[in-house]
């Protein structure tokens, strides 16, 4: 078996998109074009896996997350063609078969890739051209058949006249090539004249070089929808409504989740749920969340890289960031969980905010607190409205809430403190000393009741 390398082109300003951020780093589905694109190739294991980069390339870098990507640089953009080129130098010495496609095309299947390529290799095609049919193939380079049906060449949409305008096979931009055959026919292409005035050399042309060399070229027709470019935000709408499609579904029937209304539930192709969770609208679920079965994800909940516990329920309009949630936890409404946080299992937590902070099995936590860079024990309380005064001004400090420790409503624990075990604080005080273990620390000015006060004020 020959070897396999992968090119995605990712160099393009994408202007009609109309936005200061770089095409590939658009989101669908919370995640980035250009990773959907990786993540569809990886289970083929091209070895590298290229990306050229131009406009953007530093931010296209920084925001990519996969491992084992081969960057290659396009200084200047002088068209697909002459991006594909910029990945030669990257590629050197490699000989096998090269699948190239681009940043903006995001909904293609591994399956698909699989496909164009046994199709490519069984063929023994010099190149492998994909293409849809389209119900408007507006924008899609046309592809010109003869009369026996072989693929002749790609016209672009500025150069087609009317005749080659009708035609509704569009190239999707998914390409086999034998590695040497492709930069052979790159050199050709752009030995000669460039396709725009701009300088521009199209990839597409190199089906005509290589069909006038008298080299196979084949064509895998695959299904519209998967196959769509994204190169505005109408488009990304509707690209993002067909994934969401699809990773509901999946959640339906793979993962046996029940989506109370599936067409309001936002799910990221990277999280998995557990049997009979049930999620309500308006949900948004992505990054690396791994939800447990049994849960109940309410309306209007955003969960985002983090996990949730068997049997756990996340109430209305809470958010969960980076953040591990243990089994049989109850959080919200109104909650915001967030930066490395966890919740042991049975603990409880209302409104509040937990931010950098570890709390252990069974603490209850239900109204409105605040807690930051705590690390709070088993069993313990925290009363409605306790905060931890974790930034001085300066620095975060911690505060420790040992086993069993019962903090009064609305308490100030001023960090660095330690709450002992078994410990009371009473309600309204202000902490700015440890609390031994079993004692209570009442910190507030003494109540006095002045008899009479009111009636004498009013005369
Ligand atoms: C391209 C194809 C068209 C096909 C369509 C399918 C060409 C000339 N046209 O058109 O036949 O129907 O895709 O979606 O290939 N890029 C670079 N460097 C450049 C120019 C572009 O890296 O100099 C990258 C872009 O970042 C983008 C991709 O190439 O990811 C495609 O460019 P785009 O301008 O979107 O091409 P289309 O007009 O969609
Ligand atoms: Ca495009």
């Amino acid at each position: 078996m020959p070897e396999l390398a992968s090119i995605v082109l990712a160099a393009g300003q994408g202007k009609r998109m109309r936005s200061a951020r770089p095409k590939p780093l658009h989101r669908l589905c919370g995640k980035p074009l250009l990773s959907h694109v990786l993540a569809a190739l990886r289970p083929l294991g091209p070895q590298p896996q290229v990306v050229v980069i131009g406009v953007g390339a530093e931010q296209v870098q920084a925001e990519t997350s996969e491992p084992d990507v081969a960057w290659a640089v396009q200084e200047e953009q002088l068209g697909t063609g002459h991006a594909a080129a910029c990945a030669r130098e990257v590629l050197c010495g490699f000989t096998g078969d090269l699948l190239v496609t681009c940043a903006d095309i995001p909904l293609v299947r591994t399956a698909t890739w699989e496909h164009v390529l046994r199709e490519h290799r069984e063929s023994g095609a010099a190149a492998t051209i994909v293409t849809a049919l389209f119900d408007d193939p507006t924008g899609y380079g046309r592809v010109l058949r003869n009369a026996e049906g072989l693929v002749q060449r790609i016209v672009e949409e500025s150069d087609c006249d009317e005749a080659t305008r009708a035609v509704r096979e569009g190239n999707v931009s998914l390409y086999a090539f034998q590695a040497p055959v492709l930069w052979a026919a790159l050199e050709t292409l752009m030995s000669g004249p460039p396709a725009t005035a701009q300088g521009e050399y199209y990839l597409t042309d190199v089906v005509e070089v290589l069909v006038r060399e008298g080299q196979k070229v084949i064509a895998v027709v695959a299904e519209e929808q998967e196959v769509m470019g994204i190169n505005d935000r109408l488009q990304l709408a509707q690209a993002e409504r067909i994934m969401r499609k699809r990773l509901n579904r999946r959640a339906m029937l793979e993962f046996g989740v029940t989506l109370v209304d599936p067409d309001h539930t936002y799910l990221g192709p990277d999280v998995t749920i557990g049997q009979d969770t049930v999620i309500y609208p308006g949900a948004v679920v992505q990054g690396n969340t791994h939800i447990g079965p049994n849960c109940l994800i309410g309306p209007h909940v955003f969960l985002e890289d983090s996990e949730i516990g068997e049997g756990s329920e996340i109430r209305h309009g809470s958010v969960v960031r980076d953040s591990v949630v243990g089994r049989r936890v109850t959080i919200g409404p109104f909650a915001h969980i967030r930066d490395h946080s966890s919740l042991g299992e049975g603990t409880r937590v209302g409104g509040g905010e937990v931010v950098r902070s570890r709390l252990g099995a069974r603490v209850n936590d239900l109204h409105f607190s605040y807690l930051g860079d705590a690390t709070v024990g088993d069993g313990a309380n925290i009363g409605a409205g306790a905060i931890t005064c974790n930034y001085d001004g300066q620095r975060k400090n911690p505060t420790i809430i040992e086993d069993g420790a019962f903090i009064g409503s609305d308490a100030c624990l001023i960090a660095p403190v330690t709450i002992g075990r078994d410990a009371y604080v009473a309600a309204g005080s202000v902490i700015t000393k440890d609390v031994p273990p079993e004692a209570l620390a009442i910190g507030r000015a003494r109540q006095e009741n002045r008899e009479g006060w009111a009636r004498k004020m009013r005369k």
